[in-house]
Parts: structure tokens; C-alpha cells; sequence
């Protein structure tokens, strides 16, 4: 008999086969059981009517506990009414491990706190719409990848120890590397920056580390960051990158995981509209929107002019667009050290943040580099910054040095966007933050 995942059932309409999953769900009425099936690619609802099957099988579905392991086998018959298109008449079914009746499955349909189902993630994960939200993750990670994969991109591993700060010192987290002290990467841009001067365009993918002490629903202490950088490109190319990779990602993800968003409860005609260019603005014009804003009394505080944009800064302004929002040019002083200055405003920095609509705030930050040696070593000494541990970064300017530009996107933070969830502790499978190191 051939086995068959609940996806794929459909290939086999009018014959027999075998599904391997666990029991979701279970409603008996009398002589009939409809016992509920998953097995990780989908749900079928099984039936089992008491004079159809051999009284063992009835008798092993009859109270059988949620979660427990399963194998069964059965005929696949169409059902127009069934959510998947089909329904399974059981013939047969073999209990791997019963879920005891005394300790059973801690997560039920009823509705759980949050904090009850963080400290139990690891089964809350089989949860459909979980399950869904690690699909679209997975579709994203997939669609970046393949995005430069096939624009001429180079894949290039930054380290994950490293012997210094790439984005500031305050939420760095140390490691004890032998008689050294190291830290885990904030980004891997600074060493992307020497394979760019190697390979021309390249990208980094990977698990990014910050010690942050702030309990936002935007921040995690690990997360992976998407980060591309190219030789040669300034901050108007960047941003025509930043749209088109973002336009190809949603695109992506509306092709291939719309069922996923359907579970997920995604308004999807907020993710349709999505399209380039994106509106572009200059930090000074953000200013001016969001104090504006302020005198109109659609945002609370006043907002200064020089400081970081905050997250309601963020989520006002990305709410007057339905695209996303590139801001280009902060005051350097709010940003790196490694940023280009615009020559036009030196105070000003070549970077741009794009913040997703619908309030998800910043997704996206890049910036045109410092090319010059001797600014940049002026910026390492403002900054504090070991500037031994910076010897080899400082070569790049020595040796060839060019204008050059780069991104990075939180995947966590794009799964929340084109998900439209809340919070990024559901965008991972194993969230880490301020105060979550378990399970
Ligand atoms: O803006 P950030 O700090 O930029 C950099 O790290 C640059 N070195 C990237 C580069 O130019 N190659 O971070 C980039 C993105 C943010 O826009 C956000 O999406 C995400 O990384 N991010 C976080 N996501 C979750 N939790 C946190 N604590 C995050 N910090 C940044
Ligand atoms: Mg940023």
C-alpha cells in the first residue's frame, strides 16, 4: 500500500494508502468516529463507522488521546465539503504511542495565555497555525536566497565569533574564546565588505546576536539577518535593490504559500498592493511629517530633530503609505560608524531604513560605506572602538578602496510583516529574547 502525505493524498483519489502523522482531533457520535489526522504537510478527517471496520480498529480510535502517534490506513475519497478536498474511510490503524489519559497533550484548542504557550513552544509548534507561520519563514528564507542566487550574487559566510562591534558596543554578547575576548556577530557586514572587494556581489545569511535590553515586540537578542553588499554601488542603487528584492519576496510568498496566509488569518490584499518603486524620503521630510503629526494629534510625543526615529515614529509614518517606506539620510550621529557621508551634508549619512507598512516598523537598514581611510579611523576613535581588533577592515581602504553599499533584512522581521503577526517570538521556531531562554 503506498504511502502518502496528507498534501499529496489527492493523487491517490479511489485507492487505498497509508498516512503516518499524529491524532488531532477527535469527534465520535455514537456508531461513527470522525477522528482528525496530521501529519506536518496537512489535515484529513477521517471516518470510521463501528459496522465498516474490524471491532480492534474501532475499539484503537474510540478515546484515543490528542497527539497520539499514528499509522493508519484507508481509501481516499473526494469530499467536496472536506477542507483539503478529501476525506480518509479508515480501514485500518496501528497506535505507536497512546498519550496517557492521566498527562495528556498540555495544548488544547481552548485558548492558552502566551506565556504558557512560550514554555511549551516546543509543542506548540504543531499547532496549524504555527505550523503555517514556519512554512511562509521557510518561503521567505527560500525566496531571498534564490533572489541572489540568481542575480549574479555570491554567497560568502561571515564568522559568528568575532573580535569586535559592528553595531555599537552596548549589545554585544561576549564569549570566552581562550585567553581572548570575543563576541557574537551583530551583523556580518564588515566581512562582507572584503568579499565584496573580492567577488564584486556578494550576500551573508545567517544567526546575528544582539544583547539588546529592550522588551519590544520587534526585538530579539538572536536572529538571522539576510544581508547583500556590492563594489561599486551607491546609496540609490541600494535602494532600487531594497525594492526589488522586497517586491520579489511578497510576490514569492502570495504564489506559494497562500493557504499558509489563509491560516494565518493574513489580509492579503494589504501584501497584493505591494509593488515598485517605493516611496523614498529624506530623514528631514520624515521630520517634518511627524511633527506635523504631532500638531495634528495623530502622534503623542513631539519628535526632535537629529534623534534615531523611534518605534511610534516608525509605525506613523509607515502608516501614511501603503508601500514600504524607504527614509534616506539620517544625522550620522545616530548611525554606525562605517556609513558614507552625503558630500552635499556631511552631517548627513548615505543610509536608508525601510519601514514595512501597516506599522511593522523598520525591516530593512543599509548604507553606502565609508570609503575614505582617514574619516574612518576619525569615526573608529569617535565610536570608542578597539582599533587593533579594525586593522584589516581599515586595509580594504588602503587597497583599492571603492564606493560600496549594502543591506541588511531580519527575516524575523519580514515574517512578521508578510504574516501580520503581532510579535516576532512567534517568527522563529525558538525565540531568544530578554527573558526567554527556554525551551
Ligand atoms: O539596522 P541594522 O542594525 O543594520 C545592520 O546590522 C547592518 N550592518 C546591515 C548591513 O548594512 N549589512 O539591522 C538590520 C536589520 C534591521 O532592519 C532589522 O530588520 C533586523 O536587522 N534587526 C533585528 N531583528 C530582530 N531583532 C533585533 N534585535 C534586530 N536588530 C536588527
Ligand atoms: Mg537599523
Amino acid at each position: 500500500m503506498a504511502i502518502s502525505t496528507i498534501s499529496e493524498i489527492g493523487t491517490h483519489e479511489g485507492q487505498s494508502v497509508t498516512i503516518r502523522g499524529w491524532l488531532y482531533n477527535l469527534r465520535e457520535s455514537g456508531k461513527l468516529l470522525f477522528p482528525q489526522f496530521r501529519d506536518g504537510s496537512g489535515i484529513i478527517q477521517g471516518v470510521v463507522p463501528k459496522n465498516a471496520v474490524p471491532p480492534e480498529v474501532f475499539d484503537a480510535i474510540k478515546g484515543l488521546t490528542q497527539e497520539s502517534s499514528v499509522i493508519v490506513e484507508g481509501k481516499v475519497r473526494a469530499d467536496k465539503r472536506a477542507p483539503g478536498g478529501y476525506e480518509l474511510d479508515v480501514s485500518n490503524v496501528h497506535v505507536l504511542q497512546r498519550v496517557p489519559e492521566s498527562d495528556p497533550y498540555p495544548i488544547t484548542p481552548k485558548d492558552h495565555g502566551t506565556d504558557f504557550l512560550m514554555e511549551h513552544r516546543h509543542l506548540w509548534v504543531r499547532s496549524q497555525r504555527q505550523a503555517s507561520i514556519l512554512r511562509v519563514r521557510a518561503e521567505i528564507i527560500r525566496a531571498a536566497r534564490d533572489f541572489f542566487d540568481s542575480n549574479g550574487f555570491t554567497l560568502t559566510d561571515p564568522p559568528i565569533i568575532t573580535p569586535a562591534a559592528c553595531e555599537g558596543t552596548t549589545t554585544l554578547f561576549p564569549v570566552d574564546y581562550f585567553d581572548e575576548q570575543a563576541y557574537l556577530t551583530q551583523s556580518g557586514q564588515l566581512y562582507i565588505e572584503a568579499t565584496a572587494m573580492a567577488l564584486g556581489k556578494v550576500y551573508s545569511f545567517g544567526p546575528t546576536f544582539r544583547a539588546e535590553k529592550s522588551k519590544t515586540r520587534r526585538h530579539l537578542t538572536e536572529f538571522w539577518m539576510v544581508e547583500p553588499e556590492i563594489a561599486y554601488a551607491t546609496l540609490d542603487d541600494l535602494m532600487l535593490l531594497a525594492e526589488n528584492f522586497l517586491t520579489f519576496i511578497v510576490k514569492r510568498v502570495l504564489e506559494r504559500r497562500r493557504a499558509d496566509l489563509a491560516t494565518i488569518g493574513r489580509d492579503l490584499t494589504k501584501l497584493e498592493k505591494i509593488e515598485t518603486p517605493f516611496p523614498r524620503i529624506t530623514y528631514d521630510e520624515a521630520v517634518a511629517k511627524l511633527q506635523e503629526g504631532h500638531a495634528q494629534g495623530k502622534l503623542e510625543h513631539k519628535f526632535e530633530y537629529g534623534g534615531d526615529l523611534g518605534s511610534p515614529d516608525e509605525t506613523y509614518l509607515s502608516s501614511l503609505y501603503d508601500r514600504p517606506l524607504m527614509v534616506h539620510r539620517y544625522p550620522a550621529a545616530v548611525k554606525a560608524f562605517y556609513m558614507e557621508p552625503d558630500p552635499q551634508r556631511p552631517d548627513l549619512a548615505l543610509c536608508v531604513d525601510v519601514l514595512a507598512p501597516e506599522g511593522y516598523g523598520e525591516i530593512i537598514g543599509g548604507s553606502q560605506r565609508s570609503a575614505n581611510y582617514d574619516l574612518l579611523v576619525q569615526r573608529i576613535k569617535e565610536h570608542n572602538l578597539p582599533e587593533e581588533a579594525f586593522k584589516w577592515y581599515l586595509d580594504l581602504r588602503k587597497y583599492g578602496s571603492v564606493p560600496h553599499s549594502g543591506f541588511g533584512m531580519g527575516i524575523e522581521r519580514a515574517v512578521a510583516w508578510l504574516c501580520g503577526l503581532e510579535h516576532v517570538r512567534e517568527t522563529i521556531p525558538f525565540p531568544r529574547m530578554l527573558y526567554r531562554l527556554y525551551p
